[in-house]
């Protein structure tokens, strides 16, 4: 009888406990197999701490935020002996291969565990759908649904007191929340990393918002490099030394009080992107992506991840998905552009 592993790893996301679920169904009734789950992403692994995955575990999480296995930001080819232990801990929990729930991070250390004989399969996991290879990860849907209720408040707010409100969100150097939801909620300006506008032009959607009668709405992407000092955060790098994000919209909040006379407040969405209950849209996402896995792996289809392409659930090389990130391209930036200011 088949057994997998499974694993949640890097940040959190909704929809992550409905790929655990589809994917316990999916090897239960289809293949008559266990899933094993290995806790606090890949240090679970290197560290043989694992569950079997009941449906007991998995009843009603399909919109439960979160992850039930917890998660960690461990890089499973890093320390003493990687390699053996996590053969130690697939031999131990007699399992024949894993399936790695993560971003690029996480995914490319799947991909070079896989280089090195171990058996992946990748699931696309990220709120800021920057992976490549896949059109959408699972999670950017809600994080965008929040982020847009959110903006749409600073809206009522702002016009109350005919103010310019900037809100700050997530995606690290991508600007896919950032634009999704400026879009969606009418937003006078969205700037993100992948296409830096100058600060005059900033102004002038800003000013030009508040001539015709609005209170100005600037959406900017915690990644946006700004000035000199570029996305950095004043507290430096976090302890693993990946440069801490934040703030970047209280100081553009400044520049532009100080340009334009409008009084400014600065929103900074964070973490509340990333809590809560999955989207529908996420939702089944994330029981697609749990299925396939789950299929891959049965046809030994190793070093391939899930994703989507269109409308279809297809495998694509890991190396693909890691290669680079899927950023948002000049004429994508200019079409949303004509609505600012
Ligand atoms: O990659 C997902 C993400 O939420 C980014 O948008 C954000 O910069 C980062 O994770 C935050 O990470 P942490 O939870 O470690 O603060």
């Amino acid at each position: 009888m088949p057994r997998i592993g499974i694993l949640t790893s890097g940040g959190d996301c909704p929809g992550l406990n409905a790929v655990i679920r589809s994917a316990h169904i999916r090897i239960t009734r289809e293949y008559a197999g266990t899933l094993v789950g290995f806790r606090n992403g890949w240090r679970g692994v290197l560290e043989n701490d694992a569950v079997e995955i009941t449906e007991d575990l998995t009843r009603g999480i399909a919109g439960l935020g979160g992850t039930i296995l917890g998660t960690s930001r461990t890089n499973p080819t890093e320390g003493d002996s990687p390699l053996e232990r996590v053969r130690g801990a697939l031999a131990t929990q007699e399992v024949d291969g894993l399936i790695a729930i993560g971003g690029e991070g996480s995914l490319s250390a799947a991909h070079a565990l896989s280089g090195a004989g171990i058996n992946v399969v990748g699931v696309p996991k990220t709120i800021d759908n920057d992976l490549n290879g896949t059109d959408y990860s699972f999670g950017f849907d809600t994080a965008v649904q929040i982020a847009t209720d959110a903006m749409d408040r600073l809206l009522t707010t702002g016009a109350s007191h005919a103010r310019c409100m900037i809100a700050e969100v997530m995606g690290r150097n991508s600007g896919w929340i950032a634009l999704h939801s400026g879009i969606a909620t009418g937003a006078h300006a969205v700037l993100i990393p992948e296409q830096p506008v100058s600060l005059d032009q900033i102004i002038d959607w800003v000013e030009s918002a508040r001539d015709r009668g609005q209170a100005p709405l600037v959406v900017v992407a915690e990644g946006y490099p700004f000035d000199d000092d570029g996305p950095t955060h004043p507290r430096g790098n976090e302890a693993s030394g990946r440069p801490r994000l934040g703030g970047i919209g209280e100081r553009l909040a400044q520049i532009v009080e100080v340009r334009t006379g409008i009084e400014t407040r600065a929103t900074t969405l964070g973490h509340i992107q990333r809590g809560g209950t999955p989207t529908a849209y996420d939702r089944v996402l994330a029981a697609r992506f749990g299925a396939a896995a789950i299929d891959s792996a049965m046809d030994a289809q190793w070093g391939r991840m899930v994703a989507l392409r269109g409308e279809e659930i297809v495998t694509v090389d890991l190396a693909e998905a890691i290669g680079r990130l899927k950023g948002i391209s000049a004429e994508r930036f200019q079409r949303a552009a004509v609505c600012f200011g």
